[in-house]
């Protein structure tokens, strides 16, 4: 999985691009969340630069992310055709798309703004995009009543920090799925802590690329999230650069829980 505390990522340039100054973007809840005491930077700290990632340049992390495409397996394992589904930290979309047409109702949980509104623009150019609610909200504090979902899911969001879900994250996400039903949380860090929580895991094989929207792009983006694969991207002079070369797991995995009848 890749999130921001992925020490892949832990890039410079992503870090050099903002500092303590931009945090005013942040909302009392976010800060609560992203830097609870207070002395945040995020020079130093790349979760931090990643939160400010979505909320001061939005379009630059889709298209980061519309080049890492999940494994198909990785969609062929969820559900097809329940009545309700979650999905907490939905982002701009890239797992909410495959969602909203195995469902009655896609609830997509997402606190940063600037990608909620993304992912609204796309659902209504989507077919079946009016079965998606999109919503603010916390992975400790969900919107949402007790077994209300089939399925709740988390896509490159969750970790065992309190402040990106955690225990009270993992708690909330099983409180509101329905006895019979499943959590999953795709692309997921920290195995062992999840196992150690009654997760199972499941992982699919074969080779994967990321799929930039050109050469140029690919050069463009790997300056900035992969800086260390940079040269190689841009001396292979391809569109399609394999996750080897990223230097990054591809999203070929999944944890999940079935939760007690
Ligand atoms: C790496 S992005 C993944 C987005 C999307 N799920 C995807 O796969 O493209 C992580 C997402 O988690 C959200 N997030 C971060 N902290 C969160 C929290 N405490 N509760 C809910 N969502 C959170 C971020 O705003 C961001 O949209």
């Amino acid at each position: 999985m890749i999130t921001a505390e992925d020490p892949t990522r832990l890039g410079r340039e992503l870090r050099r691009r903002y500092t303590a100054a931009d945090l005013g973007v942040l909302t009392r809840d976010e800060l609560s969340h992203f830097a609870p005491h207070g002395d945040g930077d995020p020079q130093a700290d790349v979760t931090l630069a990643w939160e400010l990632l979505y909320r001061l340049e939005p379009e630059l992390y889709d298209r980061l992310v519309s080049a890492e495409r999940l494994h198909p397996r990785v969609l062929g394992w969820l559900p097809r055709d329940v009545d309700t589904i979650v999905e907490i930290g939905a982002g701009a979309g890239r797992l909410t798309l495959e969602l909203i047409g195995r469902a009655r109702e896609v609830v997509a949980i997402e606190p940063a703004m600037p990608l909620r509104q993304i992912l609204t623009r796309k659902l209504g150019d989507a077919d079946h995009g009016d079965r998606a609610r999109v919503v603010h909200g916390f992975f400790d504090d969900l919107p949402v009543a007790s077994g209300f979902a089939d399925l709740v899911v988390a896509c490159s969001a969750f970790t065992p920090a309190p402040g990106h879900g955690g225990e009270a994250g993992l708690s909330e996400m099983e409180r509101v799925c329905r006895p019979g039903g499943c959590v999953a949380i795709i692309w997921p860090n920290h195995l062992d802590w999840l196992a150690a929580h009654g997760y199972e895991y499941v992982r699919f094989e074969g080779p994967m690329a990321a799929g930039f929207a050109s050469h140029q792009e690919a050069v463009e983006l790997a300056r900035i999230f992969y800086p260390r694969a940079a040269a190689e991207v841009r001396r292979l002079g391809r569109r399609r650069v394999p996750y080897e070369v990223l230097g990054i797991n591809p999203p070929r995995d999944l944890a999940f829980k079935r939760v007690p009848r």
